[in-house]
């Protein structure tokens, strides 16, 4: 190559990558606004909660934070809110073991928390954080009906069977051993607290009676 011709590759190049470059911002810009709602008052009371309880100190969000406990970013996609304001009102009450302290939060603040949480899940984040993959993976292997029906009710964001799943409710690894009464479980999943007083599980009453006794049928296997 001449000199004369790596010049011109070295001028025209930068060029084309400036060009691109500016194109690429004027379009970022333009769609930044739309990727995430607008910020209610209650919104913004909750980002000051977060912040007086230094929240992130454990958590991270938004790919910001500590990593000693779960990301928050689409914690209310999985879970229900009434289940999260309970945690974060007494954790004990969910998990007694929970290495989340209790933290003194009034019910109006975890109200804003959790409006906050809303909001932050609803940014638009390229998909991020991935989605748990073990529960994908493990989705290949089911066989029974009440399988089936775990997986599609997501009640691994809650539970782990075997290693695999959430921490935040008892792990049901072996729940047959410990509560095999069928009838148990289908009362449990139409309405936690009529068998379980304060229960923080959400109710499963939507399904119908064969799903869960499906479920029930599963759950008693688990030895
Ligand atoms: C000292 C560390 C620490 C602080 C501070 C802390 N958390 Fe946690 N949090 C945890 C841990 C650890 C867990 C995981 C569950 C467990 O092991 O108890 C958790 C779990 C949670 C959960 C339940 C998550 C799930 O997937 O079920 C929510 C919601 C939550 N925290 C919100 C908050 C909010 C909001 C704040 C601030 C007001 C906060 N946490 C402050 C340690 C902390
Ligand atoms: C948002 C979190 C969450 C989800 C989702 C969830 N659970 Fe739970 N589950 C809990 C909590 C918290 C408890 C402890 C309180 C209780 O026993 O009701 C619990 C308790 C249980 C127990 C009793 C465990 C024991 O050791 O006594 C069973 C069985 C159970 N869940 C099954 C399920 C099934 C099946 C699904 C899905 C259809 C499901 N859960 C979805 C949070 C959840």
């Amino acid at each position: 190559m001449s000199t004369n011709a790596a010049k011109n590759l070295f001028i025209y190049g930068s060029l084309l990558c400036f060009i691109v470059l500016i194109v690429l911002t004027i379009d970022t810009m333009g769609t930044l606004d739309k990727r995430a709602p607008v910020i209610t008052d209650k919104v913004d009371a909750g980002k000051k909660v977060w912040h007086k309880y230094d929240c992130i100190g454990c958590h991270t969000i938004l790919g910001n934070g500590s990593y000693f406990a779960p990301d928050m970013t689409k914690a209310v996609e999985r879970k229900p809110k009434g289940y999260l304001k309970k945690f974060i009102m007494d954790p004990r009450t969910i998990k007694a073991d929970s290495a989340m302290p209790v933290l003194g939060i009034s019910e109006q603040e975890a109200d804003d928390l959790i409006a906050f949480l809303d909001w932050i899940a609803k940014v638009d984040t390229n998909g991020w954080p991935p989605k748990p993959i073990l529960v994908a993976a493990a989705a290949g292997k089911a066989a029974t009906p009440g399988q089936v029906l775990f997986q599609q009710n997501d009640c691994s964001a809650c539970h782990q069977i075997q290693g695999l799943g959430g921490t935040a409710g008892p792990d049901l690894t072996r729940i047959g051993l410990k509560q095999a009464d069928i009838e148990w479980h289908i009362k449990h999943l139409k309405n936690p607290e009529s068998v379980v007083p304060k229960s923080a599980m959400p109710d499963f009453a939507h399904l119908n009676d064969e799903e869960l006794k499906a479920l029930a049928e599963y759950m008693v296997t688990l030895k």
